[in-house]
């Protein structure tokens, strides 16, 4: 049985954690700074804990660290020297932080694996992309059933990591931000709060389903009948710039995440 261990409680990790936590095929195991984070998993899950990260890399195959990039040399400096001469794995989920500048922090050979995932895996909704290393191939298997355990994975190539970190990494809040605008919106024509939001989440949710099974531009045109109400709404907010406002965004976020690995 394969031991995962889990660096940092938070979003991503707890997310991993409540899920892993009654899977059959991993032994569980986390660590965070902050004790208090762990100790809901440890008695409502099973899950081992340790404010140490050093003590969970000895007792792991295969360790995640979901920190923050800036966390990230921390806790390499702090495991290194426990993967010295072992086949154990590191998989990091932070943004922009890259296969190599992971594998500086390593001994050599050690097998690295870079996810990213979204907030959604907190639902088991989530979208993930994975690669890795040479060496990590052989765990790659491995990485992405613990990933499926909260959504949706594929495999892409780490040259476009920073661009799906900025289409679906931050994506949720990006959807987030047009709920509350529509919701605003129905607010504003006289439409009850809670009324507005049902309405909203309904409709983001049933076209989430038809978008699995049809093209964005099918589904845009079942919906707008010419010289109708749609086309009157697509018309006023192209003229004020809303496609090119998310390619800016997207193009914003992408070189964020650029900046972050450098
Ligand atoms: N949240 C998202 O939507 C999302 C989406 C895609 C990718 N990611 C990536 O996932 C990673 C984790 O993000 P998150 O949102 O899950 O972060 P988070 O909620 O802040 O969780 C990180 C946890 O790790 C703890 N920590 C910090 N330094 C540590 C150390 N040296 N050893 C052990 N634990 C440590 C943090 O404590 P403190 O709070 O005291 O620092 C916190 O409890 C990030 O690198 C991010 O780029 C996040």
């Amino acid at each position: 049985m394969t031991r995962v261990g889990i660096i940092g409680a938070g979003k991503i990790g707890g997310s991993l954690l409540v899920r892993l936590a009654g899977a059959d095929s991993f032994e569980i195991g986390a660590s965070d700074v902050h004790l208090e984070y762990l100790t809901p998993y440890a008695e409502q899950h099973g899950v081992w804990v340790t404010p140490s990260n050093r003590e969970l890399a000895e007792h792991s195959d295969l360790l995640i660290m979901a920190v923050k990039p800036w966390d990230v040399g921390t806790v390499l400096a702090e495991i290194a020297p426990v993967l010295e001469g072992t086949e154990k794995a590191v998989t990091s989920v932070a943004a922009g932080v890259t296969i190599s500048a992971i594998e500086k922090g390593l001994p050599e050979g050690t097998p690295v694996l870079r996810v990213m995932p979204n907030v959604c895996a907190s639902v088991g909704l989530g979208s993930a992309v994975v690669t890795s290393n040479g060496p990590g191939r052989e765990m790659l298997p491995t990485v992405m059933e613990i990933f499926r355990s909260v959504g949706d994975v594929m495999e892409l190539p780490e040259r476009l990591f920073d661009a799906a970190t900025a289409l679906h990494g931050s994506g949720p809040a990006y959807v987030a931000l047009f709920a509350d605008a529509l919701i605003q919106a129905g607010v504003r024509e006289g439409i009850p709060r809670d009324v507005a939001k049902r309405l909203v989440v309904g409709t983001i949710g049933g076209t989430a389903v038809l978008l699995e099974e049809r093209s964005a531009h099918q589904v845009r045109d079942e919906v707008m009948t010419p010289g109708g109400t749609t086309a009157a709404a697509f018309v006023a907010m192209e003229k004020a710039g809303f496609v090119g406002a998310v390619y800016d965004g997207i193009a914003a976020a992408a070189e964020q995440a650029r900046g972050l690995g450098r």
